[in-house]
């Protein structure tokens, strides 16, 4: 039963969308059966990702608990486009939730980059304990409300990202020489990556698989499941464990449609969102393995013998610069200490 009527919704948010393609209007806005509100969510990863599914249950859920007042819908595979496009389009109102990356949303305010320097967490556990005081945070997810009309609602673990290329596999800064490794659109990244010994070279996500295989990149650096299910795999054989950087992933909204809820309503949604919290975390690991079993029986070579120290010791001084200068990065680095202590490596 439950099925049909989430079959019956899609139907309607396509509809509506068609409606909204023909029209020019918002799929935000109140169109289609009961008048039901479908929130777009952008999203640059594929459907089998835990944060699409987390967004997919994240509609179920919304959907009920609004008696079908609200829903949301998320689009995989960049359809929405690219991170840095689908910002743009939250902040002005064309969709209303997207996943992005702490890296990204540095562009915006400074101090995101705290949670976003290499070597800040000592463990998966150490970053969740983190992003598990929300309250904690309030300053930095309500930072963009006014300049940009995002707000975020929770931070998940986005994976351990390490450094793949074309060439070799890499033990140790020197090997990282004159390669041209993709970092995302971040500049505590480009200078992460310089100070690993490499050539930075900021990209979209969608950029990434053709550059590599013309070999304008020699390289990037991410999780298992992006280098599998993109296939940067395929032209990118060599897999290092450097483990360099575990950078959140936030769940953003349009604060003006988070706004334009009735208070119960949004109510509602606010209750939800420990859940898909919970969801995009917990279903990260069993993605992490079956990316690496992919990848092991497509030819992948995954190398574990990596000097991690000589790299950490080599990203100190972004680290020194980021967190030494103003009192939110300092409780925000405080706050990792914390949790690194109580969840190490
Ligand atoms: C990860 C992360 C995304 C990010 C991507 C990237 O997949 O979850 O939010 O956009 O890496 O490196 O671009």
């Amino acid at each position: 039963m439950k099925a049909s009527r989430a079959g019956l919704l899609t139907a309607i948010a396509v509809i509506s969308l068609s409606l909204a393609a023909c029209g020019g209007g918002s799929a935000g806005e109140s169109q289609g059966r009961d008048s039901q509100t479908v929130w777009k969510l952008a999203f640059n990863q594929t459907e089998d990702h835990p944060q699409y599914k987390a967004a997919k249950q994240l509609g179920e859920l919304l959907d009920e608990a609004t008696e079908g007042r609200y829903t949301v819908r998320p689009y995989a595979n960049e359809q929405l486009g690219s991170q840095t496009q689908a910002i743009q389009n939250l902040s002005n109102g064309t969709i209303e939730m997207m996943w992005a990356s702490s890296g990204t949303l540095e562009n915006f305010n400074d101090d995101f980059i705290v949670f976003n320097l290499p070597y800040m967490f000592d463990s998966i556990d150490a970053q969740e304990a983190v992003l598990a005081q929300p309250e904690e945070l309030q300053d930095l997810y309500t930072s963009l409300e006014d300049s940009k009309n995002i707000t975020i609602l929770t931070g998940v673990h986005a994976g351990v990202r390490n450094i793949y290329n074309r060439r070799q596999p890499i033990r140790e800064p020197a090997d990282l020489s004159g390669l041209k490794i993709r970092v995302q659109q971040s500049d505590s990244q480009v200078r992460m990556i310089e100070l690993m010994g490499a050539v930075a070279s900021p990209l979209d996500t969608g950029e990434i698989y053709s550059a590599l295989q013309t070999g304008v990149l020699d390289g990037a650096e991410n999780n298992e499941t992006v280098y599998v299910s993109l296939k940067h795999s395929e032209v990118a054989p060599y897999y290092s464990y450097t483990r360099h950087l575990l950078i959140p992933d936030y769940l953003l909204v349009s604060t003006k449609a988070l706004n334009e809820m009735s208070p119960q309503d949004r109510a509602a949604l606010l209750e939800l969102i420990p859940q898909v919290q919970q969801t995009a975390n917990e279903l990260f690991a069993e993605f992490v393995a079956s990316s690496i079993e992919q990848g092991l029986a497509t030819g992948v070579q995954f190398n574990d013998d990596v000097d991690v120290e000589a790299f950490k010791s080599s990203v100190q001084p972004l680290i020194a610069d980021s967190v030494s200068t103003n009192e939110s990065r300092q409780k925000m680095y405080q706050m990792v200490q914390e949790a690194n202590a109580a969840h190490p490596a």
